[in-house]
């Protein structure tokens, strides 16, 4: 029998390990990118380059591509590009999520709108229009508020509106990452921030990605919020755990999803877990494709791959299962000029260390970090104990010497 395809939208580095466990599935691997050099391309059967943004040119292009070789699923890989696929796997025919679902999960504003009428626990939320509305929801409510681009994603614009924050400063600054030029206020949650992965079939939920979001870094890069890697396993209780599989589950039935993945970021409020967003995909940030597997076990993206060609899969075997505490950190260098990037190559033998990557190098600009994409490198590491996990993560990167002409 000849081989399936699966068109993965996406070739940028973190697609990279899920490009290549579709082919290690046997699988024939179309990979569509706008960008001609992306590293995915080097491990694909076949190359689109098309925008992972733009529908119509993908579609045109896999059209082509389908003819010779029929294409038997599609999926995105670490890209938030959930119209694309839909789009694409609708017009190819072939199992995906609802158009309209994905267009709901990449609009912040109607997405909310959406789950507050389908009775999703979301923060208070509202539009806004302008630097006037902004101030007097802010002299109207009580609330702590945080201002974002209803379509933008890696946290650009997020912005907390504190004591010392000039609203119309924050407003102006959000502003400059939506596309769309719109914004939106959420009531910001104290509380645990989950990040959370779950397989969702015809009449079941598992979630085996549940991660602590580590937050240390609050005040650093106040007012924007930045996260610096996660702890597996979260510590949840069971039924804190059913709680966000109820969610979920709920999320999947309203949008009509099924048999696909559904990543979320959630938070736990005083009445139990509040969704702050739900993307139809496989998350990025080497979540699914590293410490998901390597805390519980659980192989989410060949589940993700199945799913997209259309076939059924055993929930049971994908539900998670304690393995080992996994670490992840970012690296986070002081702005400025790097004058000097240098690891001592042994640490990469260490047994506790499954995954660093420098992305600078002496001579980059370091700009002040002020959202996801100004991460200048990750790992990954694993402890007998969740402090062990972390003491070996701060061990090999103090290990690694990055200097700033500013003196970091
Ligand atoms: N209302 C809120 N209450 C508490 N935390 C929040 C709130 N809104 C956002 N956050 C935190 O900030 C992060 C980034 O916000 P959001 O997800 O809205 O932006 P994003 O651009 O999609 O970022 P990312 O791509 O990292 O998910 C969230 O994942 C969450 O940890
Ligand atoms: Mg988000």
């Amino acid at each position: 029998m000849s081989k399936k395809t699966l068109l993965i939208i996406s070739g940028g580095i973190e697609a990279v390990p899920i490009i290549k466990q579709a082919r290690d599935m046997g699988l024939r691997v179309v990979v569509s990118d706008g960008n001609p050099s992306a590293p995915g391309f080097e491990i694909a059967d076949e190359r689109i380059i098309a925008s992972t943004y733009d529908h119509e040119r993908t579609i045109e292009l896999a059209i082509e591509s389908n003819k010779k070789n029929p294409i038997h699923g599609v999926m995105a890989a670490a890209a938030d590009v959930p119209y694309t696929v839909s789009y694409v796997s609708n017009g190819l025919g072939l199992t995906g999520i609802p158009l309209e679902s994905a267009r709901i999960t990449t609009d912040k504003l109607a997405m909310k709108e959406f789950f507050k009428t389908h009775g999703i626990p979301v923060p208070w939320f509202s539009n806004i229009s302008n630097e006037e509305h902004l101030n007097k929801l802010l002299r109207e409510t009580e609330k702590n508020l945080i201002v974002k681009p209803v379509d933008s994603r890696g946290a650009r614009g997020v912005i907390r509106l504190l004591k010392n924050i000039d609203p119309d400063w924050a407003y102006n600054e959000s502003l400059k990452h939506s596309p769309s030029k719109r914004l939106m206020v959420e009531q910001w949650i104290e509380g645990r921030q989950i990040s959370t992965e779950s397989i969702v079939t015809e009449d079941d939920v598992t979630t085996p990605g549940l991660s602590d979001r580590n937050y240390q870094y609050l005040e650093r890069f106040a007012p924007f919020v930045i996260e610096d890697g996660g702890d597996l396993p979260a510590e949840l209780s069971q039924d804190e755990k059913d709680a966000i599989d109820r969610v979920i589950s709920n999320v999947a039935r309203c949008l009509s999803v099924k048999n696909w993945t559904i990543k979320g970021d959630i938070v736990i409020g005083a009445n139990g877990p509040l969704v702050i967003e739900a993307a139809l995909r496989l998350s990025g940030g080497y979540f699914c494709s590293h410490t998901i597997p390597l805390s519980t076990g659980s192989n989410i993206v060949e589940a993700a791959i199945l799913m997209a060609l259309g076939e059924k899969i055993d929930i049971k075997k994908y539900a998670p299962c304690f393995k080992q505490h996994v670490c992840q950190r970012f690296i986070f260098p002081e702005p400025g000029v790097l004058t000097e990037v240098k690891a001592d190559p042994r640490i990469y033998n260490d047994k506790n260390l499954e995954m660093l990557n420098i992305y600078v190098k002496a001579g980059d600009a370091i700009p002040k970090i002020v959202s996801h994409p100004c991460r200048a490198g990750t790992i990954v590491t694993t402890g007998k104990t969740r402090k062990e996990a972390i003491d070996n993560a701060q061990r090999i990167l103090s290990s690694i010497s990055i200097k700033s002409d500013f003196g970091g």
